[in-house]
């Protein structure tokens, strides 16, 4: 972790496709505002990789960029993808790059409804809504191992492993029951997996969680099914307080998460390196038919850029960004979180929430 007394910070900026650009701008607004406020500095250095660049040069993420990443206090990233490139290409090039070579394990995805957003849960509110998933993000089925054989013929054979290493293992499982007895929640950690299927992999997951555990008196241990895990999010979500989940399983439950509190206008993740760099996102994509509209909702990467303020130790200043946030969904300022229905537009939301952290007592 950086030093938590620097009240200077460099920022690497990808605000990357679709409508990322549009989204950390107003991101970056809410930087400029909390600045103000608060005494800080963010310098912010913009890249400019994505489908554009990627069209233009071939090129998506050199390695002396990733070098210099490593030179940041923080990552923001808008959004990657685009309908001219092959599906995966910048996904993995850029995305799952960044993650994997800055040694990103930890994919922190918070699923909190926030007073006056609806969510289509009958009968269920804020109370109800409040749990984090911690993602294992570095291995898994994302490794990228594997491969063809006998390809387009009848005979084909696809293999794509799935990698879980003791070491890979036992750090998530350690940073959740960490987080877990920090968050002051129910102190209770559930371990979302398939060992009734997966008897090797996690069978190695549920020996690493119960000796980890034992660290960690104070935090309830759980188990749950990932099949399960979802019903439950749907059924009762209220049973959950932190999730730890492996990459594959993290991706699905916390597209469902993101539903359930709002919808993808307002989640957002972050991707830590509790020793290194960290970077924060949004977590939709990049949605090229509202690109450039002044359409779509710019919270979401304003809450993930108050998960990179909380990260980087600006306590007061995250409060502010998301005491901001949540007076626009709870005050009926906007109407609805989904783009176009907004009742007003990208760049009024993110002025909005500029104003109202001004506003800060
Ligand atoms: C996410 C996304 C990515 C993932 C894709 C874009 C590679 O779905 O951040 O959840 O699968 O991790
Ligand atoms: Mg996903």
């Amino acid at each position: 972790m950086k030093d938590s007394n620097k009240k200077s910070y460099d920022v690497a900026v990808l605000p990357g496709d679709g409508v990322g650009p549009e989204i950390i701008r107003e991101g970056s607004k809410i930087l400029d505002a909390v600045s103000g406020k608060f005494g800080l500095k963010f310098n912010r250095i913009n890249y400019d990789f994505g489908a554009e660049r990627y069209i233009r040069t071939k090129e998506i993420l050199p390695d002396s960029a990733i070098e210099e990443f490593r030179k940041a206090d923080a990552i923001y990233l808008g959004a990657v993808g685009d309908p001219r490139v092959e599906p995966g290409l910048l996904e993995k090039g850029l995305l799952l790059k960044i993650r994997f070579a800055l040694d990103q394990y930890v994919n922190l995805r918070p699923v909190k409804l926030y007073p006056g957003v609806w969510t289509p849960l009958k009968d269920k509110g804020p109370a109800d809504i409040n749990f984090v998933v911690v993602r294992e993000n570095t291995e898994g089925a994302y490794c990228g191992a594997g491969g063809f054989l006998k390809k387009g013929t009848p005979d084909e054979v696809a293999i794509q492993e799935d990698i879980n290493t003791r070491k890979g293992v036992e750090r998530i499982i350690r940073f959740a029951y960490a987080f877990t007895e920090k968050r002051g929640g129910r102190k209770m950690l559930t371990l979302c997996d398939k060992a009734n299927v997966l008897t090797y992999a996690h069978d190695l997951w549920r020996r690493t969680f119960a000796e980890v555990g034992n660290e960690f008196p104070g935090v309830r241990k759980d188990y749950a099914f990932v099949d399960a895990t979802c019903m439950w999010m749907v059924k009762n979500p209220e049973y959950f307080d932190v999730i730890v989940t492996c990459n594959m399983f993290g991706d699905i439950i916390t597209d469902l998460g993101a539903v359930i509190q709002g919808g993808m206008g307002i989640a957002a993740g972050a991707n830590l390196n509790p020793e290194g760099v960290s970077m924060f996102e949004p977590i939709h994509g990049s949605a090229p038919k509202y690109a450039g509209k002044n359409m779509i909702n710019p919270l979401a990467a304003i809450c993930a850029a108050g998960m990179m303020l909380e990260t980087l130790g600006e306590a007061k200043a995250a409060k502010a960004v998301e005491d901001a946030v949540i007076k626009i969904v709870n005050e009926g300022h906007i109407k609805d979180l989904a783009a176009g229905k907004m009742g007003m537009g990208t760049s009024e939301v993110g002025d909005l929430v500029c104003k109202f952290i001004k506003n800060t007592k």
